[in-house]
């Protein structure tokens, strides 16, 4: 299939090949061309020029009408394969109990297992699916999403069953991720629980393409994150961590010293774990959704920038800490309460969060030959505005895989 998208009022996000993520002062940057035209071919990104040399079109025409064609958003942190509703506990929330009570009497992580072991597979991938097409109508074109609600093998594996069938199902691209560790499963102690975990590996292996261990206070501590990953990279699977939401879990340091590819919320983090990042393969992932719906610290995201790091922002959409899958949001969020650009903002939510992904070599940016997932606003919009005007409806065609998506 071949498509010429015609007067482009500018494309955002221009990065040349080899690119793969973006750190300190390049995080400001994002390639633009005004007044252009872009080239799709079976699915992939051909080209594009400025409209001063149009080619002649061989296939279907869209006329963006100046409208800004930009890469659709890469979401590297999700829950959103969940089944039921935990708005009971949005209310234990308003009345004042924290996170942590709430898990602590029961509810949070636990009562999501409890749902998901009580509804079938099939249900579950139609209620994970409404989401999923919601993020995608959102602009997400590329989505990671974890297991992390069955908390016993039987049920993580439903879990990892119904990302894949999500996989087959979807033109986003998607990824999965075993996070067995998410809280310890009922019936176990914790001891037995994570050597549930490092029994389950090889099968989940099989399923899944990372492995996540929720490192923070009173649920999984560095060593027993240190061997989960160790066991996953037995299997092939490269981890991502959880750290540093509730406390300086120490899991930033373990999931550095494993290879992790991300580590992800880091609500409590500071210099410590800047010299910890500096010069690893990691991608620090913070997620400003959680941080505004609990109404704890954001992440000090410039401060890492100015550091000479790189940032991703993801949704973490999930029942218990941030009820939504929309990285339009997140990018307002990390504006408006991380103080970032909206450039350093756009970067953290396209290729870096394709980086923490694995995927960055596939999508998260406009470079030839990368999957054509691909938003065209409406007319007269800019970077600027699109976290500035953060509920205003900007979306006018969103191509996933070069097909025209409709949610
Ligand atoms: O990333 N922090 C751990 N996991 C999720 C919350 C999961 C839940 O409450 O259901 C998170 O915030
Ligand atoms: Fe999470």
């Amino acid at each position: 299939m071949k498509l010429l998208i015609i007067n482009i009022g500018e494309i955002a996000g221009i990065v040349p090949e080899g690119v793969l993520r973006k750190q300190g002062p390049e995080m400001s940057e994002t390639g633009v061309l005004k007044d252009a035209w872009l080239r799709v071919e079976d699915g992939l990104i051909k080209d594009f020029g400025p409209m001063a040399d149009c080619p002649e079109a061989a296939g279907e025409v869209l006329d963006a009408e100046g409208g800004m064609v930009m890469p659709a958003f890469c979401d590297s942190h999700t829950h959103v394969v969940y089944a039921g509703s935990r708005e009971g506990e949005f209310l234990d929330k308003i009345n004042g109990l924290s996170y942590e009570e709430i898990a602590a009497r029961g509810g949070g992580i636990l009562n999501s297992a409890d749902l998901l072991h009580r509804t079938s597979e099939d249900e579950l991938f139609e209620e994970s699916m409404v989401r999923v097409r919601e993020m995608m109508a959102a602009g997400s074109g590329a989505i990671e999403i974890k297991s992390g609600y069955g908390l016993n093998p039987e049920d993580e594996l439903k879990m990892l069953r119904v990302i894949r069938r999500i996989r087959e199902s979807v033109p986003a691209v998607i990824r999965s991720t075993f996070l067995g560790a998410h809280a310890v499963g009922r019936k176990y102690t914790h001891e037995s629980y994570v050597d549930e975990v490092v029994r389950m590996m090889p099968q989940a292996a099989e399923l899944a393409d990372f492995v996540d261990v929720f490192c923070d206070k009173g649920f999984f501590t560095p060593e027993d994150a240190i061997r989960i990953m160790k066991a996953g990279a037995a299997c092939g699977l490269p981890a991502k961590i959880h750290a540093n939401e509730l406390a300086e879990s120490g899991g930033v340091e373990a999931g550095v010293r494993c290879g992790a590819l991300s580590v992800d919320h880091l609500e409590r983090s500071g210099p410590v774990q800047v010299e910890a990042l500096r010069g690893a393969v990691t991608m620090p992932t913070m997620l400003p959704g959680s941080s505004f719906f609990l109404g704890i610290p954001f992440a000090p995201a410039k401060s890492f920038i100015e550091a000479g790091l790189g940032i991703a922002l993801a949704s973490d959409y999930n029942p218990g800490s941030s009820p939504s899958g929309d990285m339009r949001f997140i990018m307002a969020l990390g504006c408006i309460r991380m103080r970032l650009t909206p450039v350093q903002a756009f970067n953290a939510v396209t290729l870096n969060s394709a980086y923490a992904m694995g995927v960055a070599h596939l999508v998260g940016s406009v470079t030839p030959g990368k999957i054509a997932n691909l938003i065209v606003t409406a007319p007269g919009w800019n970077l600027t505005k699109i976290p500035y005007l953060h509920h205003t409806p900007f979306i006018r065609h969103i191509f996933l895989r070069s097909s025209l998506f409709r949610g």
